[in-house]
Parts: structure tokens; C-alpha cells; sequence
């Protein structure tokens, strides 16, 4: 199967200098969402209309399967089918996509591929409320489709049909080709209208099988910032109810925000305000607080990440509590049971078992073994200014507040660093390593006394 995907369109109304299908929803360009669309329907081929912004969007989608034909001047959108026709698979149906209509969910669109396969038209409609602007879609006594009417080209009757054309179709290529080869503008617009096949069509006898969407927002698209807001709201909810079906406690659907995909466990909970990026996996019985951001990262189960906490890239075992102010960066690995608290920041660096660092620490370029305990204000001098360097921490240290760890160094097995040391060497096994000022009392010492002003 060919999917076209219609991209050229400049989308004035974004008031923007990144082309509109690059615009994100849901954590995603609009348009990289219908190509991974497309793709998970088994497209053979992509072939995306480009125009306005053309470099731009071929850089963000280039990769394979996917290919570009330019449309350099926008004369409607048959036009735009007509510079892609040479790219299409004849021997294959095509199926048409809109850049700037990110929602489409593969599964509504299994009907209209059937129909094309089947040497149809499959046309996707919508009955709307309010129609105004959409073309029309117009039928003939017994009901059959026979061909669309664009607002501006409408007669007052058919302005009264309600059922309106999406501009997502799929038929037969060769038949689209040949239809789109012969479109003229002679139209209130003077554009080349794709909508035009559908009269061919029927005027050949070719069936026109319409179907629906499952929901109307799979068909909306987006031409401002303000769409472009509403119908992340309406994705968003959409993805809060799903989690919610699936048993996720959520303490507000209208206050969570998944940008990529999140998979969860039985009886996770989700407080207020939380945004989720990539892809996130939290396993059975976690607990999310508020106004967390997760990207990329997997949680154990029984976890607790509190308040405030910010995990890119991270994976954190099980039963373990992260936060409040907690954050972890990429590359930090956190075994079952590790307690990381406020302001305590890991980078690239492996926690083992039951270790904590519960409060203001920097723990970057490390390894760290069981049952550590890694004290208040503890740093890992992990950069000399060219170099980044490892500090190993073997299992059952004890780190003394406000220790300085000149890497690279290693604490052995079971030793203890007294308060405020700056370590510069290998900690021996098991002993107690301090490396500080002795404390002195001076016996008589004034404080100084404050020597009063001359008044003028
Ligand atoms: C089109 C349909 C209309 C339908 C509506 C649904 C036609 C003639 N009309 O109208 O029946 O109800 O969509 O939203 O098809 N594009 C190009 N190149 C062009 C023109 C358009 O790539 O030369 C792209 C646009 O970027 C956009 C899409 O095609 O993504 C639709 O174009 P737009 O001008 O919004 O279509 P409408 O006139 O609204
Ligand atoms: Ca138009």
C-alpha cells in the first residue's frame, strides 16, 4: 500500500518559523505522527507532499520507507496528488493522509483499505453539526455517493447537507492517477480539487464506500495555536480516560500530560500536574506525586517517586523511594530499594541495592554497591576540567556528611569517611578515613567590639 501524505500547505495562521506540520501534538510533530501512522498500517511506501518549508520537513522525516515530492506552488489540493502520482506504486491502492491532521487512528482506517482493495473508493465522512467550510458530500436518491461540493461551490441546498468530506480517502492508484491527471480548476477557487475523483468515480461506476471515523477529533485538524491547544486537551484526555480503563488511579484526567507513550502497571497512582515523555514504564503499585516530569525512564514496582521529582533516562529497580526534589539524569541506574531524597542529583552512575543519599548530594560518573549510605552534602569530584572520572563506593560504606570525593577514587568494602573529608586516595577496607582540620579552642579570645561613630 502507497500512503500520500499532503504536507506542502504553509499554515499562516501558526504565525510561526517552523512549518506547521512540525508543530507538535501529543509530544510529536503532527506529520511524524501520521507517518508512524501510516507505517503501523504497513505501508509500503510514504510519500509526503512537501511545499512551504520543504527542507525542513523532508530533515525531520527522512529515514526509510519514507520519501518526498515537492509541490512548489500550492494549486489545490488535486494538485498536490498530481506531483506525487509518479512516486506512487501503480500496481497498489493509495491511501490519502493530511500532514496537518494528526490524530487519524489506524484502526478507523482499516475499512476504507478494504473498500480500495476491494477496487472501491473508501471515503471517510462525518456528519457535523456545523458543516460550514467542509466540502459537502452528495447522494443520490438511493443513497449513493456521487460526488463532493466545496463550501464555496455549494448551492443553497447543498449547503444543508451535513455530512461532510474529511479528505481522507483510498482507492485503487492507477484509477487515482488517471482521475487526478484529468482534474480542472474551473471551481470558485480556480483549484485543482482532489474532491473532484469522487463524480469521476461514480461516473465510471465505481462504488464510493463511505465510512466514519471513531472519533470526530481524529479527523480535526490544526491551522492555528489555539487548535493546535485544543486538540492536545482532547488527545490528552483521551489518553487519561485509556489509563484510567486500564486501572490507573489518576487523582485529576484533566491535569496529566503524556508526551510519548506511558505503560503501566496494576494499581499505579498518578498525583496532579505530572508530564510524561517518551517512553515510560511503571510497574505494579508505583506511586507518582505531583508535578513530576518522567521522560524516558522505567520504574519497579512498590516504587514512590514524591513530589517535584525530575527522572530523564533513568531506571529505578523496585520498592525504592525518589524524592521529593529528587533528580535523576541519564544514565542513573537504581537497583531495588535505593533512596534517593531532596536535592540529590545522579548522573551516569549505578546504585546497588538498599543504598541511600537522602538529602542535597551530587553523585555523577559512579559505581556504588549495597547498602550504602551516602551522606548529607556528599559531592563526586567527577570532572578535573578536561576529564570525567569513575568513584567506586563498595557494598556497606558509611559517607560522612559533606565529603568530597576526588575521583578517580574508590572507597573500599565497609570503610567510613568521617565528616567533611576531602578524599583524594583509596579509603581502606573497613577503617574509618577522615581528612580534616584539627579542632582548636583559643583560651581567651575577644570578640571584636564595635568602635562608635564621631557625631557631627
Ligand atoms: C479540503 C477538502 C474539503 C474538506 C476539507 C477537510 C478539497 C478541495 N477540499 O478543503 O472537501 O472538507 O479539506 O478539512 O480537497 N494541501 C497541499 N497542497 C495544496 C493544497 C492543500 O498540500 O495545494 C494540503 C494542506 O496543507 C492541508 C490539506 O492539503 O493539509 C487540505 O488543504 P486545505 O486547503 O486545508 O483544504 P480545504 O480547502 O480546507
Ligand atoms: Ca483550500
Amino acid at each position: 500500500m502507497n500512503v500520500l501524505i499532503l504536507a506542502a500547505g504553509k499554515g499562516t495562521r501558526m504565525k510561526s518559523a517552523l512549518p506547521k506540520v512540525l508543530h507538535p501534538v501529543g509530544g510529536q510533530s503532527m506529520v511524524g505522527r501520521v507517518v508512524n501512522t501510516a507505517q503501523t498500517l504497513g505501508a509500503g511506501q510514504v510519500v509526503v507532499v512537501v511545499g512551504h518549508g520543504a527542507e525542513a520537513v523532508k530533515t525531520h522525516l527522512q529515514g526509510p520507507g519514507v520519501v518526498f515530492a515537492l509541490q512548489a506552488e500550492q494549486l489545490g489540493t488535486g494538485h498536490a496528488v498530481q506531483c506525487a502520482a509518479p512516486q506512487l506504486e501503480a500496481g497498489d491502492i493509495t491511501l490519502i493522509l493530511y500532514g496537518d491532521v494528526p490524530l487519524i487512528q489506524a484502526h478507523s482506517l482499516s475499512p476504507m483499505i478494504e473498500a480500495a482493495r476491494s477496487g472501491q473508493v473508501g471515503l471517510m465522512t462525518l456528519s457535523m453539526d456545523n458543516p460550514h467550510g467542509y466540502g459537502r458530500i452528495v447522494r443520490d436518491a438511493q443513497g449513493q455517493v456521487t460526488g463532493i461540493v466545496e463550501q464555496k461551490d455549494a448551492t443553497a441546498d447543498q449547503l444543508g447537507i451535513r455530512e461532510v468530506n474529511t479528505g481522507i480517502l483510498a482507492c485503487p492508484t492507477a484509477s487515482l492517477t488517471r482521475w487526478v491527471n484529468a482534474l480542472r480548476n474551473n471551481n470558485a477557487q480556480g483549484e485543482y480539487y482532489l474532491t473532484d475523483i469522487i463524480s469521476m468515480a461514480h461516473g465510471e461506476g465505481v462504488a464510493i464506500a463511505t465510512c466514519q471515523p471513531g472519533y470526530d477529533w481524529e479527523v480535526t485538524g490544526v491551522n492555528s495555536r489555539q487548535q493546535q491547544a485544543e486538540l492536545e486537551r482532547v488527545w490528552q484526555q483521551h489518553l487519561a480516560m485509556q489509563l484510567m480503563s486500564n486501572g490507573v488511579q489518576l487523582a485529576d484526567p484533566a491535569r496529566i500530560d503524556i508526551r510519548g507513550n506511558l505503560r503501566c502497571g496494576q494499581d499505579v497512582s498518578i498525583d496532579v500536574g505530572c508530564v510524561f515523555e517518551g517512553e515510560v514504564t511503571l510497574g505494579d503499585g508505583v506511586q507518582i506525586g505531583p508535578y513530576c516530569v518522567i521522560n524516558q525512564c522505567t520504574v519497579g514496582a512498590g516504587t514512590r517517586v514524591d513530589a517535584y521529582s525530575h527522572l530523564v533516562q533513568a531506571e529505578v529497580g523496585a520498592q525504592a523511594i525518589i524524592g521529593p526534589y529528587a533528580r535523576l539524569r541519564p544514565g542513573a541506574k537504581l537497583a531495588d530499594e535505593v533512596h534517593i531524597g531532596n536535592f540529590v542529583e545522579v548522573k551516569n552512575a549505578s546504585i546497588a541495592k538498599a543504598s541511600k543519599a537522602n538529602h542535597l548530594a551530587y553523585i555523577g560518573d559512579a559505581r556504588i554497591g549495597e547498602r550504602v549510605n551516602v551522606g548529607a552534602g556528599t559531592i563526586t569530584c567527577n570532572y578535573d576540567g578536561a576529564n570525567k572520572h569513575l568513584t567506586v563506593i563498595e557494598d556497606d560504606v558509611f559517607i560522612g556528611s559533606d565529603t568530597q570525593l576526588v575521583a578517580p577514587v574508590t572507597v573500599k568494602r565497609g570503610a567510613t569517611l568521617g565528616a567533611g573529608t576531602t578524599l583524594t586516595k583509596d579509603a581502606p577496607e573497613g577503617a574509618l578515613t577522615v581528612s580534616r582540620a584539627k579542632q582548636l579552642t583559643i583560651e581567651g579570645w575577644k570578640r571584636p567590639v564595635k568602635t562608635p561613630k564621631n557625631k557631627e
